[in-house]
């Protein structure tokens, strides 16, 4: 917690801009929780399960309640609940996704959100995608596997080499993750990660009941890599749209070129 309490802080002097904080079932911690909304984000965003009363307190802190669904019945559910925003994410995402493609899933979460924005997540990394994430009906897009091939995302460089190597199919929904990972705490939906192939997965590749005795010895270690920046030893998350990415970019330029990019591709459109 001193840990977050300080990158809060140094994220305030960093930017003026508005910021979100993230959490999940995997664990979901109160005390962090609590401490969080006394930080006053514009908004705390939730992935993976039933988020409960926390939009409620959320709220009630004064903060926005953005809330990752991966089907229809969860968007129904995080409306229900209070959201202000709905990421409706795409089964093709880095991550824990789940199984209906962004293509198909963002019209249906458009239709139940009413007047909620909605914002697409999963294989979008360029400005093409931007365009049809609109096109489809939402507000706004949220990447992920692209920033982690960004110039300031804090992970060693082989990890970015690789990023940019891999294609589409390397990127594979995997259940070994959840017998490494901290467990869920919170009543949770099940998804499986997306992320790259590696040596050690194809090592335990279908032995997870073996991988699941040792985990309190290789687990630890993951997530050891994970926070020194060497998380592709591992598991390492990406979505599919690595395909789409070949070369590392500063997040500002990869923000500015998609948004430039889409805005062109709907003017042609338009023109036509
Ligand atoms: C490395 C990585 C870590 C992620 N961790 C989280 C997380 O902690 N919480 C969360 O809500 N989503 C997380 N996601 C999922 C993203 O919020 C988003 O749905 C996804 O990246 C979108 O698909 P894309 O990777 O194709 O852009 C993660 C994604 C990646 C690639």
């Amino acid at each position: 917690l001193p840990d977050l309490r300080e990158q809060w802080h140094r994220l305030r002097q960093l930017t003026d801009h508005q910021f979100a904080i993230n959490h999940t079932a995997r664990p979901f911690d109160e005390d962090v929780f609590a401490a969080s909304l006394a930080a006053r984000p514009a908004a705390v965003s939730y992935h993976l399960g039933d988020p409960g009363d926390l939009p409620e307190r959320a709220h009630q802190a004064g903060c926005k309640w953005i809330q990752q669904v991966m089907d229809v019945d969860q968007a129904r559910q995080a409306i229900d609940r209070g959201a202000d925003v709905v990421i409706a994410q795409g089964g093709e995402a880095g991550g824990h996704s789940g199984f209906v493609s962004t293509m198909v899933l963002i019209p249906q979460v458009v239709d139940v959100a009413g007047d909620v924005p909605v914002a697409a997540a999963g294989g979008i990394a360029d400005g093409r995608g931007l365009a049809a994430a609109l096109a489809l009906g939402a507000q706004g897009v949220a990447m992920g596997t692209r920033f982690l091939a960004s110039t300031e995302m804090s992970i060693s460089p082989d990890w970015k080499q690789m990023l940019v190597a891999a294609q589409s199919r390397d990127a594979v929904h995997e259940e070994l993750l959840d017998v490494l990972l901290p467990p869920y705490n919170r009543q949770h939906h099940p998804a499986p990660g997306r992320l790259l192939r590696t040596p050690f997965l194809r090592e335990w590749s279908g032995r997870r009941n073996e991988l699941a005795t040792r985990a309190a010895e290789i687990g630890p270690r993951a997530v050891a890599a994970l926070l020194e920046g060497r998380g592709h030893e591992y598991v390492p998350f990406a979505g599919q749209s690595v395909g789409l990415i070949e070369d590392i970019q500063p997040a500002a330029t990869i923000v500015k070129g998609t948004v430039e990019d889409a805005v062109r591709i709907l003017a042609k459109l338009n023109s036509g």
